[in-house]
């Protein structure tokens, strides 16, 4: 039985009043927003390092603990880090963690340099059959070519057989980094796929199916971010003699592995309801980097995942105390059921989010939330309002709220698939109590 919610509740008057940033962070485009080792590697839904710098700059000072639990490709870390904060990142993504860990590690370049030179030659000196280092891909003809299946094989062998550390995973990344561009996947696609524009293309001798050349352009351009990282860690060196700390632990936002009130400052933005599908847009890579072996089970522990069984939605009543969850559910329940659960299993698992930082974070401590709203089977869902809801009945307090345009700058990946979003919120949550929300 559902309760249409009142108009007060509708007009979200008990939010505070939205200050806009849009034109301070429209200004930053282009290599503005991929500074140092920020744009090391591609990941959907990015959000510009601007943003986590804003909240850093307002709400926490040179060496306090700050947490991003969902932390994708680890920019909230790599800010910290210029800014001086020690951090913590969590992500059930396994490539996600190795971008992250990548980015905010810095490594001498000249013994990056000198490692890269000894892998190009001999990966150009390697005319072996290296069959036995192509993974196991589902379908894997349709997604590579025969001579780059070999070539890919040569290079990664020449990885593995380093020694394991910083500069292997440096070199993971770029390697990481080509494996999209050298399949026969359409480039502009989020999630891979062979379009009939790309065999067009193929055809007509318009695309490179040269891995190693690709390969060593790659790792000098990286090479140069890597540079900019280990000049920044110099200076910070300078400035005093302790360095901040970053640290990638565990892989859920629901079970966070820190001591209670250990976190000063978290920042994150989390995933929408079925928006991006994390898994499928990287998982060509994860098959080349052996960090996937299980599709549907990692999909399946993925916050805002589509996939839901009968067994688990047929038995569940779709009731809340949360009225704009309410209304949005009755919505999506006279669509289909299957979907309705997806949205409540969506925010059941961030009120699990908002319970776990509710406890790492000091009294005072302060939660910063990235979130807009988002469309599902055509219906719009206020994903902010609700989670300000979830948060307010999780012990926290929405102190502020600031509002910017979202715009597609330089991402290579566009930040939304086919859900809309066009403004996008900073929830600024302020720790009142211990959490008490049990269920929805
Ligand atoms: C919007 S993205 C974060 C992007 C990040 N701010 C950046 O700049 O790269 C959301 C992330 O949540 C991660 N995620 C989904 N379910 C999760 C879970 N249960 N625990 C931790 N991370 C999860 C996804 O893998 C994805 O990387």
């Amino acid at each position: 039985m559902f309760i249409t919610s009142s108009k007060k509740s509708m007009e979200r008057n008990w939010l505070p009043k939205p200050i806009d940033l849009s034109e301070e962070l429209g200004r930053y485009i282009g290599k503005q927003v991929s500074y140092a080792t920020h744009g090391i590697h591609r990941y959907p839904a990015k959000f510009i390092p601007q943003i986590p710098r804003f909240c850093l700059d307002s709400y926490s000072k040179p060496g306090d603990k700050i947490l991003d639990p969902f932390m994708g490709s680890g920019t909230t870390l790599l800010e910290s880090y210029i800014m001086r904060r020690n951090s913590y990142g969590i992500d059930i993504h396994p490539l996600a963690r190795l971008i992250a860990k990548v980015k905010t590690t810095p490594v001498d370049p000249t013994h990056l340099a000198s490692h890269s030179r000894q892998l190009l030659s001999r990966i150009r000196a390697d005319e072996d059959d290296n069959s036995e280092w192509i993974p196991e891909i589902p379908n894997r003809d349709h997604w590579f070519r025969d001579d780059v299946l070999c070539d890919l094989a040569t290079i990664k062998k020449h990885i593995w057989r380093m020694r394991k550390g910083d500069c292997q995973d440096f070199f993971k990344i770029c390697f990481s980094s080509i494996i999209r561009k050298m399949s026969n996947s359409d480039a502009d696609s989020l999630i891979p796929e062979v379009t009939s524009f790309r065999r067009k293309l193929d055809e007509q001798g318009r695309t490179s199916f040269d891995s190693v050349s690709k390969f060593e352009n790659t790792v000098r351009n990286k090479l140069i971010d890597a540079e900019v990282l280990w000049r920044i860690s110099n200076e910070l060196k300078e400035e005093s003699l302790r360095l901040p700390t970053t640290n990638i632990i565990g892989n859920d936002a629901r079970d966070i592995e820190l001591d209670d009130s250990e976190i000063d400052l978290a920042i994150t933005s989390p995933p929408y309801a079925s928006a991006v599908h994390y898994v499928s847009v990287h998982k060509l890579e994860m098959y080349w980097l052996d960090l996937l072996d299980d599709l549907a089970r990692l999909d399946g522990r993925v916050v805002g995942t589509s996939r839901a069984y009968v067994r688990e939605y047929r038995p569940w009543e779709p009731r809340t105390r949360i009225p704009e969850l309410r209304r949005l559910l009755g919505e999506l329940v006279q669509k289909e059921k299957k979907s309705a659960y997806i949205v409540y299993k969506y925010f059941d698992d961030m009120r699990k989010n908002f319970i776990e930082v509710n406890r790492v974070l000091r009294r005072s401590g302060k939660y910063c939330m990235v979130v807009g709203e988002n469309t599902f089977r055509k219906v719009r869902i206020p994903t902010y309002a609700i989670l300000a809801r979830i948060g307010i009945e999780c012990g926290f307090e929405v102190k502020s709220m600031y509002v910017y345009d979202v715009i597609n700058r330089h991402l290579d990946i566009p930040r939304w698939n086919n859900s809309r979003i066009e403004k996008d919120h900073i929830l600024v949550f302020h720790r009142r109590r211990a959490p008490a929300m049990e269920q929805l």
